[in-house]
């Protein structure tokens, strides 16, 4: 693939809709979103699709998610449940992404969901990424602005430094605000599991419902197709739990244990989810080992020990 020249486009509204014009010729765009930041392409259209799996070096297999404005474009494409419509009612616009029945004629391509049945599905509240979606006025499909397995990216900075010359352009619309990818779950009749821990509690979640839910998590039977062992991996490898590190290792710290750098000196869950892939991006450019102390393992903490497991798992 002949490489591009990346523009950095601002969020001012003419270079939103020079944005806009990528997206309508089928190139990629990426945006700011409220998780992390999204690598976009037309949702309908196959060329656009196939280019996000190209730049990520993304295995075709692993679907995208599809972002759009509202629950009333979104019901366009799927099958809500009454605990679809109740999760969508409660968390939209926000992190969460619900995997959904494809109903016929959707309308999108297939490259973007793989080719199964299902469809992922989020309605992000970023100003920037909703008014880039009601510019377009269309479905925006997005995974992770990142190469694939490597860590997200939560500033256009990040974006440039990973993906420049593969995509049209970066909105650079600042520092994410969670910093952490959408919470995934899955509703259809059979059954309603969470997929991917993310920014949404699961707590949160099932007093929504007032029920309680399964994490999905097992590798060996991979139902979100995305959920590899090996993910968010930093280049010179990754320890965690670890109260002193090596001397040839840097050590990403958390409320007293210090660290080089530190995700929130006041045990702050959401402040180190916050911090989380911008130190590890920084940790990275440094080329030594990383040693991570514990995090707790509950709230968004269970999204951040997901996050930091998958990038301890040697890529096979
Ligand atoms: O916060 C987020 O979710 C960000 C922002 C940009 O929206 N996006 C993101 O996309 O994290 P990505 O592609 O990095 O992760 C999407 C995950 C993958 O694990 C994929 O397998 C799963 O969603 N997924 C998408 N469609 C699915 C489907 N139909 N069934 C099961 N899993 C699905
Ligand atoms: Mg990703």
């Amino acid at each position: 693939m002949s490489e591009l020249k990346t523009k950095a486009l601002s969020t001012a509204h003419r270079d939103l809709m020079e944005a806009v014009s990528f997206l309508k010729n089928g190139h990629l765009v990426a945006f700011p979103t409220e998780t992390v930041y999204g690598l976009g392409g037309d949702a309908r259209n196959n060329s656009a699709a196939a280019r996000i799996f190209t730049a990520k070096n993304r295995p075709s297999f692993n679907p995208l998610i599809v972002h759009t404005t509202s629950i009333k474009e979104a019901v366009r494409y799927a099958y809500f449940n009454d605990v679809a419509k109740c999760l969508a009612m409660a968390f939209w616009p926000g992190a969460l992404t619900l995997v959904l029945p494809l109903r016929p004629k959707h309308g999108l391509s297939a490259i973007v969901t793989s080719h199964l049945p299902s469809v992922g599905i989020r309605v992000p509240s970023h100003p920037i990424a909703q008014s880039l979606l009601a510019k377009f006025d269309g479905p925006i499909a997005a995974p992770s602005a990142n190469h694939s397995g490597k860590i997200s990216s939560t500033t256009a900075e990040h974006v440039l430094n990973d993906l420049s010359g593969k995509i049209a352009a970066v909105i650079d619309g600042k520092a994410c605000t969670i910093g952490i990818e959408s919470t995934i779950v899955q509703c259809d009749n059979s059954q309603t599991v969470i997929l991917r821990p993310g920014g949404i509690s699961k707590n949160t979640i099932e007093t929504v419902l007032q029920r309680k839910l399964t994490h999905f998590s097992s590798p060996e039977t991979i139902s979100s197709p995305g959920q590899l062992r090996s993910h968010y991996a930093p280049c010179a490898g990754l320890r965690l739990n670890v109260y002193s590190a090596q001397k040839y290792e840097s050590h990403l710290g958390f409320a007293k244990i210090n660290g080089n750098l530190n995700l929130s000196r006041n045990g702050c869950l959401k402040e180190a989810a916050n911090n989380l892939f911008a130190y590890l991006h920084e940790l990275d450019a440094l080329r030594r080992p990383i040693a991570v102390a514990p995090i707790p393992k509950i709230g968004i903490g269970i999204a951040i020990n997901d996050r930091l497991t998958r990038a301890a798992t040697p890529a096979q």
